[in-house]
Order: structure tokens, then sequence, then C-alpha cells
């Protein structure tokens, strides 16, 4: 179980507060929203907000890019081995090329997909990821409700990738992954959560609080939708 922040959520007003109970906390990724307005009706983080975050801590960085034209933008970030990229095969005419630039950059590769795009979407480029982001909530939004039939769809997922022979490759899921929810998606086959304010930036704990309850993964399992 791999944990990535969404410091979409983080206390902008106290970044560096947030920071440091994540890297304490020992959190796996630093889960960084890229929103253009147009492929997402939101807008997010940019490469100065991944530069200064870079700066501050050692953790790596998952990028997350919700843009059209995801090819025209990868050498904007400051990629480093070790960090995530994934890009939405939606997005893009060129998607095994736009994977190889972010592999020659030398991070892991992944594909996201939202909720209604089906999981033959990553047919012909298994090859060229290490991971599959499966998105839980239609994205743009923190504070979502789980799309209900995405449980389903991360075990089809974990399926389909060990039918074709690509146990390997890692599935990571994106919103709603609340305390309730992540043991169902773990059993379902996910292993990188994504977590906002449905757990580590929720209200009600502080964030080592929050990390230590998801790690001790004693919550029964009910989907609250
Ligand atoms: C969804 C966002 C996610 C996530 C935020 O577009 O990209 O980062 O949903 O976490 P929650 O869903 O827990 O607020
Ligand atoms: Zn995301």
């Amino acid at each position: 179980m791999k944990l990535s922040a969404s410091m979409m959520c983080a206390n902008y007003l106290s970044l560096g507060q947030d920071l440091e109970a994540l890297e304490n906390s020992k959190i796996d990724y630093l889960h960084i929203d890229v929103m253009d307005g147009d492929f997402v009706p939101n807008f997010q983080l940019g490469t100065d907000y991944v530069k200064a975050i870079r700066k501050a801590v050692n953790t790596p960085i998952d990028i997350h890019l919700m843009v059209n034209h995801p090819e025209n933008h990868i050498g904007s970030f400051d990629l480093q081995p070790g960090d995530i990229m994934s890009i939405h095969q939606e997005t893009t005419k060129h998607l095994q090329r736009t994977l190889c630039l972010i592999k020659e950059r030398g991070a892991i590769a992944s594909v996201a997909i939202n909720p209604a795009t089906p999981i033959n979407a990553f047919d012909y480029i298994l090859d060229d990821i290490g991971i599959v982001l499966l998105m839980t909530v239609n994205p743009g939004f923190a504070g979502q409700k789980l799309v209900p039939q995405t449980i389903q769809k991360i075990s089809d997922t974990r399926k389909y990738l060990d039918d074709k022979g690509y146990s390997n490759i890692i599935i990571e899921v994106d919103g709603n992954c609340s305390f309730e929810n992540v043991p169902l998606m773990s059993k379902a086959g996910a292993e990188i959560f994504v977590l906002g304010t449905s757990s580590i930036f929720n209200r009600n704990y502080t964030i080592p609080e929050a990390v230590e309850k998801l790690r001790l993964d004693k919550i029964s399992p009910e989907i609250i939708l």
C-alpha cells in the first residue's frame, strides 16, 4: 500500500507545515494535480509549484496531468527518477509517443482514465507503462463522492492486466480514497492511493493520525456514497 498526498487539498496558507507533517509521516508520494480548465473544469498546480515542493522535501512527486495535449508540456516539469507522471488517454492522439517522452526523463510513465473510459484504452501501450491511474471520481475537484462502479472497475483492471501477463503494472486510484473506501479499493487490487479531503486532509484528523489510521487498515470496509 503506497500513499500519495493530493497536494491540491493541502493548506496553502501553511504549506510548509503540511509538507513537514507529510514527510515525517513517511508519505510515499506527493500527488500534484495539474489542471488546464479545458480537459477538466478547474485550474490547478503548475511548474513553479513543483519546483518549490522539490526544494522543500525529498519525497518523490506523482504528477497527474489533467490537460489536453500533454505532449506539449512534459518538458516543462522538473521530473526526477522515481517520480511518476500520469497522462490521460483521453487527452492526446499521440499516447505512445508521449509516454516515451516521460520515460526518457527517467520517471515512471502512467496512463490515467476517467470513470467511464473503458480499460481497453490500455491496449497497445502496456509495454510503455509502470502504473495505470483509475479515476474513482470525475476529475477536477476535491471533495467528491466515489463513482460506485469504479470499485468493480479496479478488479476488472487487475484481472485485465494479469490475464495479459502484466502483473507488474500497478493500479493507482484517485478520488474519495476515504477510510471506508480504501480497504475496498485495496481488496479490488489498488496499490497506490491518492489521499485528499476524504482522509489525510480531513479536518477531523491531523496528517500523522490519518496516515496512521490508513496504514493500520483496521477500518470496517463499507462504501459511503
Ligand atoms: C480529483 C482530485 C484528487 C482527489 C482529492 O480530481 O484530483 O486529488 O479527488 O481527494 P478527495 O477526493 O479525497 O477530496
Ligand atoms: Zn489526481
